[in-house]
């Protein structure tokens, strides 16, 4: 009896680590907005959210896109994000072994993603997942950023992405998650 119920124990905790099937929400944010939007799609879609912390946290003087000599004007690139070799260290390990689903979100720097999402991208494999892109921005639309992004990765069943103005109201993010099924 007592094999029966162990066999049974690790048949049923083989299948969990085999089949992920939870929601993450992880997302990168300077000043706030995507970790906001961020925020509604966790709580609307009872997902878990991670933050990308960075080790060094970027300062207003760091995010001073009108000042070339800024760290953002330093590390970032205008054309693409492929094109860029910085990578900003992450303060945080993020794992995502036990989600299917994985809504990942930034806000749009000079037309892309910020370099600091490709730091996050070399630790992970998304293979099997279903990534669902979302960013923020003042004005600009949400681009290549988002096929940068799944280029560089390789990995992963990218879905198409959704940008949001910066002070987006969480009844547009509803709307947009009962579009996508959610
Ligand atoms: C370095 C930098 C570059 C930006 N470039 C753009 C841009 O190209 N187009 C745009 O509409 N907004 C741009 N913005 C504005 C941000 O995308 C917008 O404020 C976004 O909501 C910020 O999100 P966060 O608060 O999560 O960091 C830029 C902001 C910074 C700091």
């Amino acid at each position: 009896m007592k094999k029966i119920i162990l066999a049974t124990l690790i048949l049923a905790l083989t299948a969990l680590s085999v089949y992920a099937e939870g929601t993450a929400v992880v997302y990168f944010s300077a000043t706030g907005n995507t970790e906001r939007v961020a925020e509604t799609i966790a709580e609307e879609t009872d997902a878990d959210i991670f933050e990308i912390i960075p080790a060094e946290p970027y300062s207003s003087a760091d995010l001073r896109w009108t000042d070339p000599d800024s760290r953002v004007s330093q590390e970032e690139d205008h054309d693409s994000v492929l094109d860029i070799t910085t990578r900003p260290r992450i303060e945080n390990e993020i794992d995502l072994s036990d989600y299917d689903t994985v809504f990942l979100g930034y806000p749009i720097w000079w037309g892309h993603a910020p370099s600091i999402l490709l730091t996050f991208l070399d630790s992970e494999d998304l293979s099997g997942k279903t990534v669902i892109p979302f960013c923020t921005s003042t004005s600009s639309r949400i681009g290549n950023s988002a096929s940068e992004l799944e280029e560089y990765e390789g990995s992963g069943n990218w879905l198409d992405g959704m940008r949001f103005r910066s002070r987006v109201s969480d009844n547009d993010i509803r709307e947009w998650l009962d579009d996508i099924g959610f």
